[in-house]
């Protein structure tokens, strides 16, 4: 499917943000447009990036050049919360969070203790996210050891940077999808030491959220942080609001949500929060503090009603926020459906998300949110060579709409209004072309 080469040159439409920023009205002028342009990739990283007319000076002799005139190239797309194990289960009927977890999500993940059944959906899983253009994503595995193992080796056999974890979970769930707080320190430790740093993998400790882990097993994971500083913590806070009256009548001791986790020493540089829908005014200020990032999952929230996301307290309060997909709460792979629902969430709230920020958050504000916004996230030299060739024309309708686009904000406007699936061409990751219609 991709040549092997380790020189690849790609010619296009470009589009990308060439700069991290403060506020949303700094990311126009980062905006980067290229109406043809050249990307070189060698050995994954970008080497050059240009016009067509400045690269003729750096094109490699007899490498093929992969010209894409009709289409936009964007960097790819990173999904900072999705649960691998729940890909067969998006469009659960009827509930919200908590009857939703025991009703449908339990019973889903007690498969993965089956090796053959972790890796058939791991693979199935990796396959749907590059036929959705994303490249990176933060995922959840289950409390099976073997389920972590699976989904790193399906993302290894296409070289993608991929960031996962056990679940660590003791209590309220079925006794089969329980651990205990020593087997979870164990079991997590050896698979840091087995995943991450190898090759593009990374590891995130993973307690799924304060009700499923007793403070014996939060303690363990707070260890487990403090032993291995440059991992990840993954989890999920402030979703839904039965949720958090649980959490304070499980930890009455502590000040609310975030502080339970913020106790355990679980907040920090690299521990990215699921949806903060109902975060009170203190904790906003502790995710600053403590510069956590939070994962906004629009489709998510409005499919489990859990509530509207305040996307402008993320400016006003800076603290960091990538977006995710969340499947299978959330109800679609694909980024531009989910950047869809966040514009609607956002008009619910009196707010508008623009075209540009809504880029922002699938590219470099996730990669900023998952601390990688030096290895991803734009098209700057140096960076890993991991984008998405987009079709804006993927259907009668959409194409009619893009014909009369004004500007290119439109034109994405547009795109992350209508578009799915259908509209990515091609997926490349570390220079190589990985998926492609
Ligand atoms: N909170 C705890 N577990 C889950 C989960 O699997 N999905 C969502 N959306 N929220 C959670
Ligand atoms: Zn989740």
């Amino acid at each position: 499917m991709s040549n092997c080469s380790p020189i690849s040159v790609i010619r296009g439409r470009f589009l990308d943000i060439q700069q991290l920023v403060q506020h949303p009205s700094e990311i126009a002028e980062q905006v980067r447009y290229l109406e043809d342009g050249v990307l070189i990739s060698e050995h994954g990283k970008i080497k050059w990036f240009g016009t067509w007319q400045d690269a003729q000076a750096h094109l490699p002799k007899q490498v093929e050049i992969q010209h894409y005139p009709e289409q936009l190239i964007v960097p790819g797309f990173i999904d900072t919360h999705i649960h691998y194990p729940q890909t067969e289960m998006v469009g659960a009927y009827g509930e919200q969070l908590l009857s939703w977890l025991n009703t449908y999500t339990f019973p889903t993940e007690l498969q993965f203790k089956d090796r053959n059944y972790a890796e058939h959906i791991a693979h199935f899983f990796i396959q749907e996210l590059l036929k959705n253009g994303t490249t990176t994503a933060l995922v959840f595995c289950t409390v099976h050891p073997e389920s972590v193992n699976a989904l790193f080796e399906a993302a290894a056999n296409f070289n993608m940077r991929l960031i996962a974890g056990k679940v660590m979970m003791d209590r309220h769930a079925p006794d089969d999808l329980c651990d205990t707080a020593d087997s979870s320190y164990q079991d997590s430790k050896a698979l840091i030491e087995k995943w991450h740093g190898q090759g593009r993998a990374l590891y995130a400790i993973t307690p799924r959220f304060a009700p499923t882990s007793t403070p014996e097993q939060l303690e363990k994971a707070g260890q487990l942080k403090q032993e291995f500083p440059d991992v990840y913590v993954h989890t999920h806070l402030s979703e839904n609001k039965d949720e958090i009256a649980w959490v304070k009548s499980l930890f009455p001791e502590r000040q609310g949500y975030l502080d339970v986790y913020h106790h355990y020493g679980l907040t920090g540089q690299r521990s990215v929060f699921a949806h903060c829908v109902h975060l009170e005014d203190e904790e906003w200020n502790r995710m600053h503090d403590t510069d956590s990032a939070i994962a906004f999952c629009p489709t998510s929230n409005l499919f489990l009603g859990s509530g509207l996301f305040p996307l402008n307290k993320t400016w006003e309060k800076q603290v960091k926020v990538g977006l995710g997909t969340d499947i299978g709460a959330g109800t679609s792979f694909s980024q531009l459906q989910t950047l869809n629902e966040a514009y609607k969430v956002q008009q619910l709230q009196g707010n508008k998300l623009s075209a540009f920020e809504s880029l922002y958050h699938a590219t470099l504000g996730g990669a900023k949110a998952l601390d990688l916004q030096d290895k991803l996230g734009n098209f700057n030299i140096g960076k890993e060579a991991d984008f998405v060739v987009l079709d804006l024309n993927a259907t009668a309708l959409q194409s009619l709409r893009q014909s009369r686009a004004k500007s290119i904000e439109d034109s994405l406007f547009a795109l992350f209004t209508m578009g799915d699936d259908r509209s990515i061409h091609a997926t490349y990751v570390y220079g190589q072309r990985k998926f492609s219609k």
